[in-house]
C-alpha cells in the first residue's frame, strides 16, 4: 500500500470543546503519523479559499462564519493509505449519519458543526496542504 499524506482540521467547535489530544489520539492510534501542526485562526478570506468548491452552496455562508468563529488546528497526516484511512475514522459528514466511534460521532454535534475536516482524495489533499503549509513546515518521521 501506498504512503500518503492527506490534510486534517480540527475545527472551531472541537477546539472550543477542549478535544485537539482526544482527536490527535485517534489520529496516532489508527496508524496516522502527524508531520505538520499549528493553531490558527481563519480570517473570512482565508475560509472562503479553502472552502471554494462549495461557494454555491446555500450553507456557504453558515460554513465561513463556523470555520473563523474560533481557533482551528491544521495537520498533516502520513501514513498507508492515509487520505481513505483518515476519512474512515472521521464519519460520514452528519454526525447522525457516522459509524459508533468515529470522531464525528463522538466530538460532533450537527452537519454544520461537525468537529473536523479530512480530505476527500489524493488531489485535493496535495491542494489543501499546500493551502496552509511551505514545503520546509512537513516533517520527516523516520523514527
Ligand atoms: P463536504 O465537503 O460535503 O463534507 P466533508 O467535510 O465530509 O468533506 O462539506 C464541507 C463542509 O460543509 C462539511 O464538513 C460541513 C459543511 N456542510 C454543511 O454545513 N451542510 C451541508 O449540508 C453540507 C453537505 C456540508
Ligand atoms: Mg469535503
Amino acid at each position: 500500500m501506498a504512503i500518503e499524506r492527506t490534510f486534517s482540521i480540527v475545527k472551531p467547535d472541537a477546539v472550543g470543546n477542549n478535544k485537539i489530544g482526544a482527536i490527535y489520539s485517534r489520529f496516532e492510534d489508527a496508524g496516522l503519523k502527524i508531520v505538520a501542526s499549528k493553531m490558527l485562526h481563519l480570517t473570512k478570506e482565508q475560509a472562503e479559499g479553502f472552502y471554494a468548491e462549495h461557494s454555491e452552496r446555500p450553507f456557504f455562508g453558515a460554513l465561513v462564519g463556523f470555520m473563523t468563529s474560533g481557533p482551528i488546528m491544521v495537520q498533516v497526516l502520513e501514513g498507508e493509505n492515509a487520505v481513505l484511512a483518515h476519512r474512515d475514522i472521521l464519519g460520514a459528514t452528519n454526525p447522525a449519519e457516522a459509524d459508533a466511534g468515529t470522531i464525528r460521532a463522538d466530538f460532533a454535534t450537527s452537519i454544520d458543526e461537525n468537529a473536523a475536516h479530512g480530505s476527500d482524495s489524493l488531489e485535493s489533499a496535495a491542494r489543501e496542504i499546500a493551502y496552509f503549509f511551505s514545503t520546509e513546515e512537513l516533517c520527516a518521521r523516520t523514527r
